[in-house]
């Protein structure tokens, strides 16, 4: 997404040992799976967030804060890749950071089991900490909330009249709230303080809803290539998302393929989906949806200001940016 210099580069470097050193294993079929996962990461936004968030405060790191940050950063990204395999396998999606998903290349049993090996191995580093008391609470939390929006989000699909709201609160819920807590375990370990810990939440919630956003408009315009994983799947499995909303909520809009759209239930056909997919892309709703991520990282900016200009909070302003900025590479640039 962005360069984030050498320093940060470095610290990444670091996580992505600590990640194959932990996942080791005497078990050949799991060691192929992580191995394969392990042969193209994704770009450590998470991590990322929980070393920028540690140097905010200007604490000074010392040797146990920077081990502890490196085993908090290697969790995060491996509770968000348990995320994801599992993610696929729920979607039933073939490719992901350019690759072949596990559950396509061995299949969903040998995927689920393997979500849950990296989810364990995220907890196992997170007990050896001495914040454990609190980042072990954060990050259980944290992924309960995950499940509970991916079962409400799995609830509402193929219903057409999912609002914004309830669109918002899945997003919290499966997305933004782990950001934040990304961010709120850097500020624990970098020694914020009580006001400094509810500023990174407020910039984690908010670039977390953009983030989502922006994933759910590049579903609809984004070409596979450059994504490394499929588009058009979400209106494919039905999951309604800000796009949609938008162009279902304005039915000035070709009204009678919409009226048509809210008489149903249940899968729209391949036909009619791609219809659906064609009015989304005419109708302005991209845009649209992109100026309400704007907003958000404009909230997740503010939510900066209270911090002294040091250059992680520069780091964390650059990723903001570049959340919206993936939208300027799509066609038609929304
Ligand atoms: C994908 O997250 C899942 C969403 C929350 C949209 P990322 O886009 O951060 O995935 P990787 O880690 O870079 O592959
Ligand atoms: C994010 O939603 C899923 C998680 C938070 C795990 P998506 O289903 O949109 O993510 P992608 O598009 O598959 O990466
Ligand atoms: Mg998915
Ligand atoms: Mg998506």
């Amino acid at each position: 997404m962005l360069s984030p210099g050498p320093k940060y580069s470095a610290l990444l470097e670091d996580v992505d040992r600590m990640i194959s050193d932990t996942l080791r294993t005497a078990t050949a079929e799991l060691q192929a799976m992580v191995d394969h996962l392990l042969a193209r990461g994704g770009k450590k936004l998470r991590p990322l967030l929980v070393f920028a968030a540690a140097d905010l405060p200007g604490t000074n790191a010392c040797a146990e804060t920077g081990e502890a940050l490196l085993k908090t950063a290697a969790a995060v990204e491996l509770i968000h890749t348990a995320s994801l395999v599992h993610d696929d396998v729920i979607d039933n999606a073939a490719r992901r950071r350019g690759m072949e998903t596990l559950h396509c290349r061995w299949d969903s049993r040998a995927a689920v089991l393997a979500g849950d090996y990296l989810l364990s191995r995220a907890f196992d580093l997170l007990s050896t900490l001495e914040q454990r008391k609190t980042l072990l609470p954060l990050m259980s939390r944290s992924v309960s909330l995950m499940c509970h929006g991916e079962t409400l989000q799995q609830g509402k699909r193929y219903d057409w009249r999912t609002t914004e709201h309830d669109y918002l609160r899945f997003n919290f819920l499966k997305t933004s709230q782990f950001l934040a807590a990304c961010c709120e375990a850097g500020g624990i370990i970098g020694a914020a303080s009580p006001g400094q810990l509810r500023a990174l939440r407020e910039y984690g919630c908010n670039l977390g809803q953009a983030f989502q956003i922006v994933d759910d408009i590049l579903d609809y315009a984004a070409e596979p290539h450059r994504l490394g994983k499929p588009v058009g799947g979400d209106l494919g499995q039905g999951v309604v998302t800000l796009p949609l909303i938008y162009l279902l909520r304005s039915r000035k809009r070709e009204p009678a393929l919409l009226r048509s759209v809210l008489s149903r239930r249940g899968s729209l056909g391949a036909v009619f989906e791609a219809r659906l997919r064609e009015a989304v892309k005419r109708s302005g709703a991209l845009n649209t949806a992109a100026r309400k991520a704007e907003r958000c990282i404009e909230a997740a900016r503010q939510a900066l200001k209270s911090f002294p200009p040091v250059p992680a909070r520069h780091l964390l302003e650059r990723l903001a940016g570049a959340v919206t900025g993936q939208l300027s590479a799509v066609q038609g640039n929304p």
